[in-house]
């Protein structure tokens, strides 16, 4: 199944991409200016990637793509922060191009999955007083619906692709996508 294959071969760029100091400082040594870094960092990419995957998924009414929206989540989290940090915001963000449904659901894939690890981000977070009134509704996924929306995108998922070469589509767009994201983290300019 798609679902089995694209974990197995996606797993060491989220390794990678969990690796990344801006996720590691949530863990430990929390830092404002940081955390507020990543807010935007996840805002600005998730909101270009979202502007192109989303027109594909509107005529699927199962995978509710609307709920599925995360960037202004991620907008009204950085506004939820007690004070505000201020950012350079002139870089110039590489994304791959979404032009096929399965280009799109390899996009959708990587944002939908990061609400499985939003979980244990969001307990950290829970420990230093940040929950979701005042900075961490993205990390919170969808609550306790979180399985159930990841269920039914898996649904979708192993559905979607009926050859190898819509298959590796998928994939391929996966992997570009955790790349292109962490590339885009570890600027700082
Ligand atoms: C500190 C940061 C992160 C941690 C600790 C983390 C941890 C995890 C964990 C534990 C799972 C498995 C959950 C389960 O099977 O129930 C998971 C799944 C996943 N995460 Fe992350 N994650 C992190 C960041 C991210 C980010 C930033 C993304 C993408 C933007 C991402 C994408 C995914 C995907 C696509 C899956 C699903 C894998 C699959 O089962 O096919 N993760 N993550």
């Amino acid at each position: 199944m798609l679902s089995a294959k694209i974990k197995e071969q996606t797993t060491g760029s989220h390794r990678l991409l969990e690796s990344h100091p801006l996720f590691a400082s949530l863990n430990g040594r929390f830092d404002e200016q940081q955390y507020q870094l990543l807010l935007h960092k996840l805002y600005t990419y998730y909101s270009e990637l979202e502007k192109q995957y989303v027109p594909f998924f509107l005529d699927q009414p199962l995978l509710e793509i609307e709920k599925r929206q995360r960037a202004h989540i991620l907008e009204k989290d950085r506004a939820n922060r007690p004070q505000r940090v201020t950012l350079s915001a002139n870089q110039k963000l590489s994304l791959p191009v979404l032009d096929s449904i399965w280009k799109a659901t390899g996009a959708l894939y990587v944002i939908e999955g990061s609400t499985l690890g939003g979980k244990f981000i969001c307990q950290s977070l829970a420990q230093i007083g940040i929950d979701p009134s005042n900075g961490a509704a993205y990390f919170s996924g969808y609550g306790e619906e979180t399985g159930k929306m990841w269920k039914s995108f898996l649904q979708f998922l192993n559905e979607v692709a009926t050859t190898e070469e819509q298959e590796q589509e998928v994939i391929t767009t996966a992997e570009q996508v955790f790349s292109t994201l962490y590339n885009w983290l570890g600027r700082n300019d």
